[in-house]
């Protein structure tokens, strides 16, 4: 199946991203938030990476306006409906999922493929929300979405081959390099990486070391390009808090557990860089 036109859903950190790099990439997108006001921020955001990239000379300044020309937001699921590939990417609940994908399987074309980009959740028990789990995938894309080059390209048990290879080959024309992974909770790199977090968290509980000090001992120790407190700061404590739960649940192992101060932190409102304030400070500069 051919893809021309790409449905994002949520503008947020990685929705946003997701939509750059497929307007970039030459494909009509329209992305999806839950209020007008959002999707403008959204928009304007996606608008803002556009113009670094110009200033940085990594882009004209006639293929900015043409992404920007294949870019627009909506609220209405309406505006989703001629899409030939629908790329999930709202909060991590599986509630808030279950509708957005009942409400979409209504109103998209039937030959449609739908993706999600969970980090955590299985892509199963998304697919099963649709009638089309045959045509549903995981695309695990990774935060900065620009900048990274990775995407994780998720094959349940009724993912069809056309699907598989149809992801695979979109995941190759917006620039990035994918792998095939199979539908276990975390996939390839969250299993590994979100116990490394949780650790580092753990680690601070513990006074191991200062949040300064555990940072730069995996940056200079390990050649990381961020400290892990750093990281989580970067991803969202909120998000890694879901993340954690629905791993722990899943594997039911210590390593998934989320710590005590990951979730005070959640409730106090210290998301990370989006809110502010995590482990470190961003309110100065
Ligand atoms: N959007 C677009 N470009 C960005 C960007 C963004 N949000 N953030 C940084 N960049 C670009 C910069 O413009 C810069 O480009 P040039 O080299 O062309 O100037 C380049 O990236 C490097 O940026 P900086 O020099 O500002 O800083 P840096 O060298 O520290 O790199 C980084 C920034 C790429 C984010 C780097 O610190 C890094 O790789 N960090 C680790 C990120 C990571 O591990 N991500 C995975 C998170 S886990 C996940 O995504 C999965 C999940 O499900 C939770
Ligand atoms: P975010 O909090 O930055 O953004 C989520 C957005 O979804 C918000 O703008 C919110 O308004 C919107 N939203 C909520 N309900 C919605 C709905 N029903 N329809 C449309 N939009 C809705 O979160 P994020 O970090 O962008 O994470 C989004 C997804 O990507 C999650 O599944 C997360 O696990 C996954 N993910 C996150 C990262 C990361 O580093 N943060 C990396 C890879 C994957």
């Amino acid at each position: 199946m051919e893809i021309r036109k790409v449905g994002v859903l949520g503008c947020g950190l990685m929705g946003s991203g997701i939509a750059e790099v497929a307007a970039r990439a030459g494909y009509e997108t329209v992305v999806r938030e839950v209020s007008q006001e959002i999707i403008d921020k959204g928009i304007q955001k996606i608008h803002g990476s556009l113009g670094k990239a110009v200033e940085k000379g990594k882009m004209s300044a006639e293929d900015r306006d043409q992404t920007v020309a294949r870019l627009s937001g909506a609220v209405d699921f309406g505006a989703l409906a001629d899409c030939d590939l629908v790329i999930e990417a709202i909060v991590e609940n599986l509630d808030e999922k279950r509708k957005t994908f009942t409400a979409l399987d209504e109103v998209v074309k039937k030959e449609a493929l739908f993706a999600s980009n969970t980090s955590s959740l299985t892509v199963t028990q998304m697919a099963m929300f649709t009638r089309r789990p045959d045509q549903f995938v995981g695309l695990h894309f990774f935060n900065p979405v620009p900048v990274m080059k990775l995407v994780e390209v998720v094959r349940t048990l009724l993912t069809s081959d056309a699907t598989f290879d149809a992801a695979f080959a979109f995941a190759r024309a917006v620039g990035k390099e994918p792998i095939a992974c199979r539908d276990n909770s975390g996939f390839v790199v969250n299993r590994l990486l979100v116990p490394y977090l949780l650790d580092a968290i753990r680690a601070l509980e513990e006074g191991v070391g200062s949040a300064e000090d555990i940072d730069k001992g995996m940056q200079l120790g390990c050649g990381h390009p961020m400290g892990p407190l750093t990281l989580l700061d970067f991803v969202g404590l909120d998000t890694t808090y879901y993340i954690a739960n629905i791993m722990f649940e899943e594997y039911r192992e210590k390593r998934f557990a989320p710590p005590p101060l990951l979730k005070q932190m959640v409730q106090a409102g210290r998301l990370g860089k989006k809110s502010g304030r995590g482990f470190y400070d961003y309110t100065k500069k």
